[in-house]
């Protein structure tokens, strides 16, 4: 939710602290900070707003020094404002927080910081009051933060920098990620390996209870008894074409044109070229035993579920649930023992979907993720993990990591139903090569999608828009209407197109925009049904359909985008394009922040 930085250099650090910041902005962009440590004191700026913004104030007065943190913020526990930015600061010790401190409340009411002013509103700033409180009582800094990340309840992603200690920085882990990394020219620790992308060559991703400790010369790991852990750095993998936008406008621009590598690269990990088959080698599952499985996750990564369902149950015919995590994990579900959860996610980072996992695997009930960020925290706890090879995805509105999860959804379906006899040899030979077509099709689906910014300029008056599919084109209606509506701010809805005469026809009046999601199919006819009954009231369709759907089907409609013919396989994410290139441009036409919309952030960490 929030993103963390911190440097020590053998150079100057501010201007690879805002370097990391502004890679981190896509967790959150309320309000950033920055805190310098100098010979003599903590030189500090933080502000309301965008990064863009901390950069203007410290035009005035920049301070320089080796050893410094930063925070980008996505407001929890108190509004966006200056005071409520991090870091937080008291003479002796400033830290900047990615998390929640469930017993903020409590502690501040506290014996140990009664003599503390709390000058902003938020959990955070009590961790501040704690350690300047132990420093008084003269404990060490490393006992200062033992004691006080012993009494924090929640979760908990922390630099922290003492005053009297200009080279070094403490950093704790609980719950939210946290990552160190190493250059030789100086160390750091951060949210996540993109932060660290141009100040580390190796990083490693530190545990729940760990403490480290780092200088520009080494980097120490303590665990939660305080013994000294080997953790394993590994090369970062991470390089700076990953995250920078190249010739593109925006992230999300860059990764919609992003779609046919990442969908490509998520499917060479399957195919057996010796073969030609789908087959998925590198998790040790007995399939054939599974006899449920549910699918589960938030937002997008939820959507792509609902369209694996129909993947499962039509290849496999292994019966699917499909939870919203933040449902999931509250409801006291009733598990099938030899059911498989599989955990969607592309950041491996969503709280609600985590909480989910361990859910799951309390009740000691296998576990797969399907996950995008590699040693992210769902990543590492589940019991499999297939990675989608989206690479970094930094707009907030996610698109490429959507047809990468498809991707690994159709695969393990096809692989399943092989395992279970349910698809011959040379059906998953015939499949393969559907798959292998994917990244050309998604090519050719691109360039069609150039002619929708004429289309978004008609709808961006619009007082709200439905999207409607049947069968795999429901989930991409949903996964439409929350795509146009997370970045253009205008309401959309999706539905299954045989569902409006049951009530949601009332919505439709003259001129009302309605995206309708009509591939060829036995679904085909019945979906043109609801087309001209939504017609006949007034809306204004667009079909989106392909390049064989007969002409006669589409009078009275007002646009008919026509995508190249696919195999059904590969259907859903094919037209995956369209729909998130629609919102795109609406959301540019709109001069809306296409990669940061508004009150929203990349990862959501916290409940
Ligand atoms: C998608 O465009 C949204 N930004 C959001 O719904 C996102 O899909 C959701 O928060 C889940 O994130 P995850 O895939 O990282 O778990």
């Amino acid at each position: 939710m929030c993103g963390i930085i911190g440097i020590a250099s053998k150079e100057n650090v501010s201007s690879n602290i805002i370097n990391a910041l502004r890679k981190l902005e896509y967790r959150g962009y309320d309000s950033a900070g920055i805190a310098i440590n100098t010979a003599k004191k903590i030189n500090q700026r933080k502000v309301k707003g965008k990064l863009d913004n901390l950069i203007y104030a410290l035009q005035k007065d920049q301070f320089d020094g080796n050893t410094g943190i930063g925070h980008t913020r996505w407001a929890t526990h108190g509004e966006p404002s200056d005071k409520n930015a991090h870091p937080h600061s008291s003479t002796s010790v400033s830290l900047v927080h990615n998390g929640i401190i469930e017993n903020a409340a409590e502690l501040k009411k506290s014996e140990e910081v009664k003599d503390y002013h709390f000058e902003s509103d938020t959990d955070s700033e009590v961790i501040t009051a704690l350690l300047t409180f132990y420093l008084k009582e003269g404990l060490s800094h490393l006992e200062s933060v033992q004691k006080t990340i012993s009494s924090l309840e929640g979760s908990y992603a922390l630099a922290i920098i003492f005053s009297d200690s200009e080279d070094t920085i403490y950093g704790a882990k609980n719950g939210s990620p946290l990552v160190a990394g190493t250059n030789g020219v100086g160390n750091s620790i951060g949210s996540d390996s993109i932060a660290l992308s141009s100040v580390a060559n190796k990083v490693c991703y530190l545990e729940d209870g760990d403490i480290t400790v780092l200088n520009k010369e080494s980097i120490e790991i303590y665990n939660l008894e305080g013994e000294r852990a080997n953790r394993e750095f590994v090369e970062i993998g991470i390089n700076e074409s990953e995250v920078s936008k190249g010739p593109y406008k925006h992230f999300m621009e860059k990764e919609i044109h992003e779609h046919p590598h990442a969908v490509g690269e998520t499917f060479r990990q399957f195919i057996d070229y010796d073969k030609g088959t789908i087959t998925i080698s590198n998790i040790n599952l007995n399939f054939d035993k599974i006899s449920k499985i549910y699918l589960i996750a938030c937002g997008t990564a939820y959507y792509s579920c609902l369209v694996g369902k129909y993947y499962f149950e039509q290849y496999a015919r292994t019966p699917v649930e499909c939870d919203m995590a933040s449902e999931f994990r509250y409801r006291d579900p009733v598990i099938d023992p030899n059911a498989l959860c599989i955990f969607v996610s592309q950041s491996g980072e969503t709280a609600d979907t985590k909480a989910a996992l361990d859910y799951c695997r309390k009740q000691k009930i296998q576990t797969l993720s399907i996950v995008n960020v590699k040693n992210s925290s769902i990543a590492r706890d589940s019991d499999h993990c297939i990675y989608t090879k989206a690479g970094a995805e930094i707009g907030v509105a996610s698109t490429k990591a959507f047809t990468a999860q498809l991707s690994v959804l159709l695969s393990l379906s096809i692989h399943l139903a092989s395992e279970k006899k349910f698809v011959s040899v040379e059906e998953n030979i015939k499949l393969c090569k559907e798959i292998m077509q994917a990244p050309l099709l998604l090519e050719q689906a691109i360039e069609r999608s150039y002619s929708l910014k004429d289309t978004a300029k008609a709808i961006i008056n619009a007082k709200g828009v439905m999207y409607l599919g049947r069968g795999t084109a429901f989930p991409l209606a949903l996964e439409g209407a929350l795509k146009f509506k997370e970045i253009s701010y205008i309401h959309a809805e999706g539905y299954p197109a045989g569902e409006m005469k049951h009530g949601p026809l009332a919505l439709i009046e003259k001129d009302l925009p309605v995206v309708c999601i009509v591939p060829p199919g036995p679904l085909f006819h019945k979906t043109i049904s609801n087309i001209q009954e939504v017609i006949a009231r007034g809306g204004k369709i667009l079909m989106i359909t392909d390049d064989e759907t007969l002409e006669s089907n589409s009078e009275n409609i007002w646009e008919v985008f026509r995508l190249p013919k696919c195999p059904k396989s590969i259907e859903a994410i094919v037209y995956s394009v369209p729909i998130h290139m629609l919102a795109y441009y609406t959301a540019v036409e709109l001069g809306n922040d296409v990669d940061q919309p508004r009150n929203l952030a990349k990862s959501v960490t916290v409940e």
